[in-house]
């Protein structure tokens, strides 16, 4: 039976990518209100996909961005499996940069790989079209899914899955399942496939810092005048030590050192850190002094500024003096770090630095804690194999940089633990212009996710 699946899916995979290209279509970027229509019409889209497929799916509307609940209970038997994917995506910023229209998906050859190009290909609706296609062909094939299968599908990943917690909290008990599938991680490389087990968390704070109540001439004022934007630079110097290490209060509490077992998997993975900076345009190490990349990147904690905003900044020069300057600041968390003490603990760091006649204003952008995957259990035993089936290598167990906030609410909200597998590379250029998704990921993730079903039903 299984053989047939592959085959129909190998069969059907014109198909398959017309699909995943009419959703790319559609312009769900979550972060602007100006897209909300849009992000609901792929929510409809996928509903009503689904429900062609014999799901019992549905459009949840939540205070943000609707979320998509999916069941086909049709199996007799088997672990109860919860999808999740998201359908929204980030901004397209720089327009400029892109070769082609971000919402005009098209099949390119490079290198002789074939790929498509568009927002969103990889992050995250070519992976998650990936389970939908699978579905697909095991019911063209089999009639049925080898195990009961639902699906949650969310429109505000990248903007902070404000409303997906409290509708896990709501829905518990319709949506709780033996274990949780992620299809929103990268392979190891082209060749072999991941499963990731342990991920980031993450804080994100703006703050903005106000002096005179206008904003004023340098020259008349300069010298005079406190400039927000030299309290703003001051604040995010100070954030580092001269090690690269972050100077917050009690910042470290909690972070520990990966267990023996875990840097045992690291070092067989014989990460290469200058081809991956390399792969950027970039050669030397720029993390905490002593710790190798593959550490900064999975298992040290970061603070990093995303953005900062003041003064004049359009062509030409204006000499001002800015009323107030901004900064969008990150944290990357690892452990037992608590996002809210964190959080906390910038907050007091702001305001100590505050020179007179400043006053600060600060904005939450969401927060997760890191998190660890068991990697001994049932569903990474049946993944392990139906990975190796189709890609003919040991899957790499690894760590990400990357957070997604679901993981740790299913854990927490429904007592679930989640199977990390996803097939993004690392060249993707997932949140940059010319996002794309390359053919042999899909087909293979498609493939993938065929071979898993059937190995959890057994
Ligand atoms: N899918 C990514 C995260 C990711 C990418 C994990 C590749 C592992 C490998 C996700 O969509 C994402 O961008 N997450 C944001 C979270 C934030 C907006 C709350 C992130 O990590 O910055
Ligand atoms: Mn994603
Ligand atoms: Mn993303």
């Amino acid at each position: 039976m299984l053989d047939d699946v592959l085959k129909t899916i190998d069969d059907d995979l014109p198909s398959s990518l017309e699909r995943l290209s009419n959703l790319l279509r559609i312009e769900s970027i979550s972060t602007d209100p100006a897209y909300a229509a849009d992000v609901g019409a792929a929510a409809e889209w996928l509903a009503t996909d689904l429900a062609g497929l014999g799901f019992d799916a549905s459009v949840r509307p939540t205070p943000g961005h609707p979320i998509v609940v999916a069941h086909d209970r049709r199996a007799a038997s088997g672990p109860h499996v919860l999808f999740y994917g998201h359908y929204d995506v980030q901004p397209v910023d720089p327009l400029v940069e892109w070769a082609t229209p971000p919402f005009e998906p098209q099949l390119v050859t490079v290198d002789g790989r074939d790929r498509i190009v568009a927002r969103g290909a990889s992050d995250d609706k070519g992976q998650l079209m990936t389970f939908v296609e699978a579905c697909r062909a095991w019911l063209k094939v089999a009639g049925r899914l080898p195990v009961p299968v639902s699906m949650i599908l969310e429109g505000e990943e990248e903007s902070g899955s404000g409303s997906l917690k409290p509708f896990l909290v709501a829905n518990a008990d319709e949506l709780r399942a033996s274990v949780a599938l992620v299809c929103d991680t990268a392979m190891w490389s082209p060749t072999r496939p991941a499963i990731t087990i342990m991920l980031r968390g993450m804080v994100g704070e703006e703050f903005t810092v106000i002096a005179a109540d206008r904003d004023l001439h340098s020259g008349l004022f300069g010298g005079a005048a406190r400039n927000p934007n030299h309290v703003v630079a001051d604040i995010v110097a100070g954030l580092h030590d001269v090690d690269g290490r972050v100077t917050l209060d009690g910042f470290y509490d909690g972070v520990g050192e990966p267990a023996e077992a875990i840097r045992a998997i690291w070092e067989s993975l014989r990460f290469d850190q200058s081809a991956f900076l390399g792969s950027v345009g970039l050669s030397a190490p720029a993390g905490e002094a002593g710790r190798s990349v593959l550490e900064h990147i999975w298992s040290r904690p970061t603070a990093e500024v995303n953005g900062m905003i003041g003064g004049y900044t359009g062509d030409g020069f204006k000499t001002v003096i800015p009323a107030k300057a901004s900064a969008k600041v990150s944290f990357r968390l690892v452990g037992d770090q608590n996002p809210e003490r964190v959080r906390e603990s910038f907050r007091a760091y702001v305001r100590s630095w505050l020179p007179s006649d400043c006053r600060v204003e600060f904005s939450p952008h969401g927060g997760s804690p890191a998190l660890r995957l068991p990697h001994d259990g049932a569903a990474v035993a049946a993944a392990r194999k139906a990975l190796r089936d189709e890609w003919g290598v040991e899957p790499a167990l690894v760590g990400s940089g990357g957070s997604i906030p679901v993981v740790g609410m299913f854990k927490q909200a429904l007592g679930m633990d989640s199977l990390m597998v996803g097939f993004a590379l690392d060249d993707d250029r997932i949140h940059s212009p010319n996002e794309k998704y390359d053919v042999a990921s899909f087909r293979g993730g498609i493939r993938s996710w065929a071979r898993i079903l059937a190995s959890l039903a057994e």
